[in-house]
């Protein structure tokens, strides 16, 4: 099924020659304060130094500007980015040929970072701690180790889950930062300076309006934007209004809660449940998904917002589920709850 609210990495809307939405300094980066707050010291510190900044990882559901932080931090630190993702990188000399391409202070940017193969993260291992690589050359008697050294570069990985990262793995990150979900008020003020950049002004209404409906997410909240746009385009409206806002995010099917259908039909999996708790596997059978996708991008921003709950024996409807589906509650709720 299409999914308006789906989230896909690198659409091409993104990367087309439309004006690209992505902030690219500081100032203009909205929300996921603390990260910036603890960030912004430690690249003052290296640029002090004049050292490469230690290695960063980003965790969290996808969407929430991982890439675009990795973006700006290339930005601050004046460095050359080669942004790629694990699953291009297929073979162990794949990654030796990234590495031995690097320049001194070069920042290598690695989205979905858990889906490495073993051998190519055994590399990464030496590279990230030594900045060094052993290569083996032939095979049998005649194999030869060759060590090739590394320029000092920034890893920046990225993953929707972190529970997946090998822990020497993870221990190589100097620094990770768990990505947070926006608040209303942040993704309107991203929605007011993305519609800058758009030319079509937008008015405060609108722009809270779709903000609400966007799953605390700015790549939700700017595909959004573009449609609504589409909309006040045809009706040939300059600006766009509360109203058209609101008719719009209606005929795209997206509910004042920010659901759109494959929540509602996880959120009333769990409520014709009656309460009792569904694993993982057969949610993700209902609604032919795969349970990485109920987990990674599904269930975080339900459970975040008390729409659904984890338990030992699987997940739960809560009753702000009940609530926000206007379903009353089962006579048994007492004890359920
Ligand atoms: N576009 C996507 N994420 C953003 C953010 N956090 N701030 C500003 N613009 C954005």
């Amino acid at each position: 099924m299409d999914r308006i609210v789906e989230i896909e990495k690198f659409n091409q809307e993104e990367e087309s020659n439309e004006v690209t939405l992505r902030p690219d300094a500081w100032s203009e980066y909205i929300g996921q304060e603390q990260i910036k707050k603890n960030l912004g010291v430690f690249i003052e510190a290296s640029k002090k130094r004049q050292e490469a900044l230690d290695h960063v990882l980003f965790y969290g559901p996808p969407g929430l500007g991982k890439t675009t932080l990795a973006l700006i931090i290339a930005n601050e630190m004046r460095a050359n980015i080669k942004v790629t993702a694990a699953p291009m990188i297929e073979k162990s000399g794949d990654l030796a040929a990234i590495l031995t391409n690097l320049e001194e202070g070069d920042i290598l940017f690695i989205d979905e970072i858990h889906r490495l193969s073993p051998a190519v993260e055994e590399i990464l291992y030496s590279s990230m701690e030594d900045f060094r690589i052993d290569i083996i050359i032939g095979s049998g008697p005649a194999a030869q180790t060759v060590k090739i050294d590394l320029p000092r570069f920034t890893l920046i990985g990225a993953t929707t889950r972190a529970g997946m990262l090998s822990n020497p793995l993870r221990d190589r990150f100097g620094m990770s930062f768990r990505m947070q979900f926006y608040t209303s008020d942040e993704l309107s003020k991203i929605i007011r300076q993305a519609s800058l950049k758009l030319e079509k002004e937008i008015v405060h209404e609108a722009a809270l309006e779709i903000a609400k409906r966007s799953r605390g997410t700015p790549r939700i909240a700017l595909r959004l934007l573009r449609r609504v746009r589409d909309f006040a385009d045809v009706a040939e409206e300059f600006h766009i209004n509360h109203q058209r806002a609101q008719y719009a995010l209606n005929e795209l099917g997206i509910n004042s809660h920010g659901f759109d259908e494959m929540d509602l039909r996880l959120l009333n999996l769990l409520v014709d449940a009656k309460g009792r708790a569904m694993g993982l596997s057969t949610i993700a059978a209902s609604l032919s998904e795969d349970e990485g996708t109920v987990e990674d991008v599904l269930e975080p921003y339900l459970i975040a917002n008390g729409y659904l709950e984890r338990t030992a024996k699987g997940r739960r409807a809560t009753r702000t589920t009940y609530d926000v589906l206007n379903i009353s509650l089962p006579n048994d709720s007492e004890t359920l709850f």
